[in-house]
């Protein structure tokens, strides 16, 4: 007898198998942060952005929201090397590879909800 039928021939083991089978079937289509987004939050972190615009590029009182980001790649790496109000990060601090891997980060980060979807915001 081949162990599956052995499993679906006795309801008390299949029950605890199907759940086992489920749950790693679902941790192992969980999506895993790519490696890029996680090097790419590493440097956010070292480099300072975070002081300025959050730990989740939500903005704070120093920096504008950055994240989830709009821009193409160009443009976003233009604002950080050549800015107006926030320090300037030239290649010579900041790699293009470590820049890309920061934008990785950025992008990664899920769009808010609106904001009616947010019950602490509803006063009605
Ligand atoms: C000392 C505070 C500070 C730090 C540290 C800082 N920023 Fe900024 N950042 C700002 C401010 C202020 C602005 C708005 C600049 C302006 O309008 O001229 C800005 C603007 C930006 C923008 C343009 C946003 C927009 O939509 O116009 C991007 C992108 C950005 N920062 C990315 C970064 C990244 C990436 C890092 C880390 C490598 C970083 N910043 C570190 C203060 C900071």
């Amino acid at each position: 007898m081949s162990a599956f039928s052995r499993i679906a021939q006795s309801p008390g083991l299949a029950v605890p198998v199907l759940l086992l089978w489920t749950l790693g079937w679902a941790l192992a289509s969980a999506e895993e942060p790519a490696d890029d987004v996680r090097k790419g939050r590493a440097l956010y972190v070292s480099q300072q952005c975070w002081q300025c615009h959050g730990h989740e590029g939500q903005g704070g009182v120093a920096g504008n929201r950055i994240a989830p980001t709009r821009y193409p790649y160009e443009a976003f790496a233009r604002l950080v090397r050549f800015t107006n109000l926030m320090p300037a990060y030239s290649p010579k601090v900041l790699s293009d590879e470590q820049l890309r891997l920061i934008y990785a980060y950025v992008r990664s980060m899920p769009e808010p909800p609106p904001l009616e979807e947010i019950p602490e915001l509803d006063f009605d």
